[in-house]
């Protein structure tokens, strides 16, 4: 018996470098997924070569953007697994711009992709969350420090972590609510600041390395189970010791 059997876990942006080890990690402890991504033929790919029967493993097309798209995953999870008990909202995008041309839309994106989808999705989710459950929502060092030419993200990460408190307030009971906050995991949302500025991000962190995406993965495993049944409305830094030492 894993930590996770019969447990059902809701995960977005389930294809990228940060997803695909949250999928792994929650399935070898025995949950059941479902992996949305805007991406579908990589998370139905994910989702066939993890379950071939589709007893505990389900993909869907997801535009995080979209209310209509996260009420629609909320109810697939609900009809596969009669509830859910962990929901992740990983997907993100991280584009480059500097505040001085950055118009409406750039913005608007950002806060639509990065932000409005942890609202539409934790609310659509929420009379499905059974007891027990919990919340890890995924926001950034940037969301601390700020992050140069990526306003748009820092603000939208900063956001992201007062809603997770709010919702730990709101949910306090049934369903915890925390947020991982990684610095430089090596994932393709990285690979152009690692490329650009990596000497010296590395210099920065103490630990002298970017971090991998399963080091992520196994605090928002963490997070979501008995281990931390106590933790509520918290951050956990993931990122060499980058925030403390940057
Ligand atoms: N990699 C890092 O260093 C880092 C640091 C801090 C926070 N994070 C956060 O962790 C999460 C995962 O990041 P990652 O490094 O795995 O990124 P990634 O780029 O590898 O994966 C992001 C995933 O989100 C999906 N996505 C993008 N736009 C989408 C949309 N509109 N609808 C649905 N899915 C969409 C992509 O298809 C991709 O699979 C993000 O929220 C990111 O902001 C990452």
């Amino acid at each position: 018996m894993q930590e996770f059997t019969g447990r059902a876990l809701l995960l977005t942006g389930a294809a990228g470098g940060i997803g695909r080890e949250i999928a792994a990690l929650f399935f070898a402890r025995g949950a059941s997924l479902l992996l949305a991504d805007l991406d579908e033929g990589a998370v139905t790919e994910m989702a066939r070569q993890m379950d071939p029967k589709a007893e505990r493993v389900i993909a869907a097309r997801y535009d995080a953007g979209r209310e209509d798209d996260a009420q629609d995953i909320v109810d697939r999870a609900v009809h596969h697994f009669g509830g859910i008990d962990f929901v992740v909202p990983g997907a993100g995008i991280y584009p480059e711009c500097p505040v001085v041309r950055m118009d409406a839309a750039d913005w608007r994106r950002v806060i639509a992709i990065n932000l409005d989808s942890v609202f539409y999705l934790c609310k659509a989710a929420m009379p499905a969350l059974r007891d027990d459950s919990a919340i890890v929502t995924l926001t950034s060092v940037a969301a601390h420090r700020g992050s140069q030419n990526h306003a748009h993200y820092s603000a939208s990460k900063g956001a992201v972590l007062s809603l997770t408190r709010s919702l730990a307030m709101e949910l306090a009971g049934r369903t915890r609510a925390n947020a991982v906050s990684p610095g430089i995991i090596e994932t393709a949302m990285t690979r152009d600041l690692r490329g650009q500025k990596g000497e010296m991000l590395k210099a920065q962190t103490p630990a002298r390395r970017f971090g991998q995406p399963g080091e992520v993965a196994s605090v928002v495993a963490f997070l979501c189970g008995n281990d931390a049944s106590f933790v509520n409305g918290e951050v956990i830094h993931v990122n060499g010791g980058l925030y403390m030492a940057g």
